[in-house]
Formats: structure tokens, C-alpha cells, sequence
């Protein structure tokens, strides 16, 4: 493989890991891009649900995600998203969109459609990107990996915390159960399978809280990018 100009830090795991507070702060102390590519399968999710596709019609969602007009704007604090001039920061983080953009997700084109969106946000000085695949196929030549774990509750309250702060209202015990099956879903999918690399730093994040979970990557992201 060619060796890339621009540096990139994946951040992969489940969902409810913590992915996207992490790979913020690392963003933010690197002084580098963050790419959130959830978002971009949310979005797909959000712009199906808006034209009442059916989620069987895989060729009509991914001729959505060819042609998203989506645009990101903002500081990493309060990152604001755009969907056809509509703002949808909020909208997309319902449990519905993640939902549906773990079933869209499984889909070969649409992932195509979404690949070369990504490999856009890499752009100097670096980028820290977060997903599921980030590490495996979108940026295998990634200077750092590091793949989140945590048990199936810490997830779960975790999210829990998160849509409770945004306002989203959820029961703990339905969140529960479809993190576990989005979860289960996104493992188990023959296309980029949530699974760490070889090459990836696993960090079990169950007890630990956000700065001890920081202050571990960070020890990685230093070692690996010769920081000192
Ligand atoms: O990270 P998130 O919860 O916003 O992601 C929503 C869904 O999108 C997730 O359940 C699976 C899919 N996804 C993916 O397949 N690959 C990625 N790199 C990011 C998200």
C-alpha cells in the first residue's frame, strides 16, 4: 500500500461504546478533522424513512446515498448536519434512524456509495474517524486503531445517558434490547463485520469512566504517532 500523506486515527466498536465522545476528544487535542460516519448511514436511514422507501427496495436506498445532499457544519462541540437544507443534528440520533441504518447498512451498494464520502473528510492535518469499519476498509492504512469494548449494559446505559441529555426520552429496557440486536446485527453482517483488525489496540471500556478511557487512548495515539 502507497503510503498516505494524511494520518488517520480509527476508532471502532459497538454501538452505546462511547466511540464518538472518544474520537471528539482525540480530534480535538490532535487539532484534526473528526469524521462521525454513522451519521452518514443514519442520514441514508432518515432520507428512506422521509421518501417512504421500503427497507426490501435496496437499489432505490442506495441510489439515495449516491446522490445525499448532506452537509456538515459547526465546531466538533456541536457538530450541525444537514439533509436537503433541513437541519437534522437531532432527528438522526433517534433510535429509529440507528435502527434502520443498521439494516441499510448490511446493503453491499449502499456501503459502496457511502466509501468514497468518507475517504473525502481526509483531509490535513489528520483525521480521526469513527464507526464500525473504519480500521478494516475505509482507512486500512489508518496509523492508529484502536477498537472499543464494553459489556452489553455499559453500552446500554451509556446511549441511555446520551439521548437523555439530548432530550430524547427512551426506555432503558427497550434500548437495551435493540443495542444488543443492532449490535448483533452489525457483527454479524458478511460486509465490513464489526470486528477488530489484527493491528488494532482493544480497549475494554467496561468500568472505566470518559477521562480514564481518554487518558488510555491517548497512551495509544502518543506511542503510535511518536507525540510526546
Ligand atoms: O455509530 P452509529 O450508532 O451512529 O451507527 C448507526 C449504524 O450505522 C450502525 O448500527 C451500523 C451503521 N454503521 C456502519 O455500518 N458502519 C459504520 N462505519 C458506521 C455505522
Amino acid at each position: 500500500m502507497i503510503d498516505h500523506p494524511i494520518p488517520v486515527v480509527a476508532v471502532d466498536g459497538p454501538s452505546g461504546v462511547g466511540k464518538g465522545t472518544l474520537g471528539r476528544a482525540l480530534a480535538s487535542r490532535l487539532g484534526w478533522h473528526f469524521l462521525d460516519s454513522g451519521a452518514l448511514y443514519r442520514l441514508t436511514a432518515l432520507a428512506s424513512i422521509k421518501r417512504d422507501l421500503d427497507l426490501e427496495d435496496s437499489a432505490g436506498i442506495a441510489s439515495l446515498a449516491e446522490n445525499l445532499a448532506v452537509r456538515f457544519n459547526g465546531s466538533l462541540a456541536d457538530q450541525r448536519i444537514w439533509l436537503d437544507d433541513e437541519e437534522v443534528s437531532l432527528t438522526i440520533r433517534s433510535e429509529t434512524c440507528g435502527n434502520i441504518a443498521s439494516k441499510i447498512a448490511v446493503m453491499p451498494r449502499v456501503r459502496r456509495a457511502l466509501l468514497q464520502r468518507q475517504r473525502d473528510f481526509r483531509q490535513p492535518p489528520g483525521l480521526v474517524a469513527d464507526g464500525r469499519d473504519m480500521g478494516s476498509v475505509v482507512f486500512p492504512d489508518a496509523l492508529v486503531k484502536i477498537f472499543l469494548t464494553a459489556s452489553p449494559e455499559a453500552c446500554a446505559i451509556r446511549r441511555y445517558n446520551q439521548l437523555k441529555e439530548k432530550g430524547i426520552d427512551v426506555s432503558l429496557a427497550d434500548l437495551t434490547r435493540e443495542i444488543a440486536e443492532r449490535n448483533e446485527r452489525d457483527a454479524r453482517r458478511l460486509i465490513a463485520p464489526l470486528e477488530p483488525t489484527v493491528d488494532a489496540e482493544v480497549l475494554d471500556t467496561t468500568g472505566l469512566n470518559i477521562e480514564q478511557v481518554r487518558e488510555r487512548a491517548l497512551l495509544i495515539v502518543s506511542k503510535r504517532l511518536h507525540l510526546n
